[in-house]
């Protein structure tokens, strides 16, 4: 089905480094699952591999449906406009009049008017984030891949950012994979939370969140879930996902 992605017994090599071991795991149409673990353990190579950017050394993985990924910083291009960056991921629309029209349909939906011919540059970081998630979301993909999206974001706008993302996806539903080292933000965010091991990695825990979005990072469901993660993570130990 369009959207869900397998991945079976994947293992990811690269020369002598051992990356992700007989990892599996499996996305349905639609789901949120956010990805947590360690430095360094594999989370955006295990992006990478859904994405079609790495293949794994054995194993195999299934993606179906177009995939876009947003990533931590300067993911526009420098270049070009908002309106400019969008448009690039349309460009596969012949119809100049239907670009136009989903481009003004997605500067609405990021509430962006007034900065459609700004340059990167010239927006704040979080802005930054939301071109690039109007980006991802053009054209109908149907797997919208994050690498830690919010991470050089301050605090307030990260919390601003995460109901931005929740409100996004409610109103242009795909599936999505998030990777983050903010525990919180996965809680409030997901369906599913995945806990990796250390590399190489393997998945450690997960977690289903069940009550519905939008939540709240005081909402019962949130803090009680960070603390289940955080239980489960060996904090003492040093193998935790930081909360940074
Ligand atoms: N193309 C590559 N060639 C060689 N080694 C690589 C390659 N890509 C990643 N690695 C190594 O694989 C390991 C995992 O990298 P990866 O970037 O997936 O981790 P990560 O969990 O995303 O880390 P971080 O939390 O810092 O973002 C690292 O040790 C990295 O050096
Ligand atoms: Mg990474």
């Amino acid at each position: 089905m369009t959207g869900c992605l397998e991945l079976t017994n994947v293992s990811v090599s690269f020369e002598a480094v051992e990356v992700i071991r007989e990892l599996s795991l499996a996305i349905v149409q639609g789901e949120f699952v956010a990805v947590v673990g360690p430095s360094g353990c594999g989370k955006t190579t295990l992006l990478n591999l859904v994405a079609g950017f790495e293949r794994p050394s054995s194993g195999s993985v299934e993606c179906h449906g177009q995939v876009r990924m947003v990533y931590q910083e300067d993911g526009l291009f420098p270049w070009a406009t908002v309106t400019e960056n969008i448009a690039l991921g349309l460009r596969h629309i012949g119809d100049r009049r239907e670009r136009k029209r989903q481009i003004g349909d997605l500067l609405r939906l990021i509430r962006i008017e007034g900065f459609e011919h700004h340059y990167p540059r010239q927006l704040s970081g979080g802005m930054r984030q939301l071109v690039e998630l109007a980006r991802a979301l053009a054209g109908g993909s149907d797997v919208l891949l994050m690498d830690e999206p919010f991470s050089a974001l301050d605090y307030l706008t990260r919390l601003r950012m995460r109901n931005e993302l929740a409100r996004l996806l409610s109103e242009m539903p795909r599936t999505a994979v998030l990777v983050t080292h903010d525990i919180e933000e996965a809680a409030q965010l997901a369906d599913r939370v995945v806990v990796l091991t250390q590399r190489p990695a393997r998945i450690r825990h997960e977690f289903t969140i069940s009550t519905p979005r939008p939540r709240e990072p005081t909402d019962f469901a949130v803090v009680d879930a960070v603390r289940r993660i955080l239980a489960e993570l060996d904090v003492e130990s040093g193998t935790e996902a930081s909360t940074k």
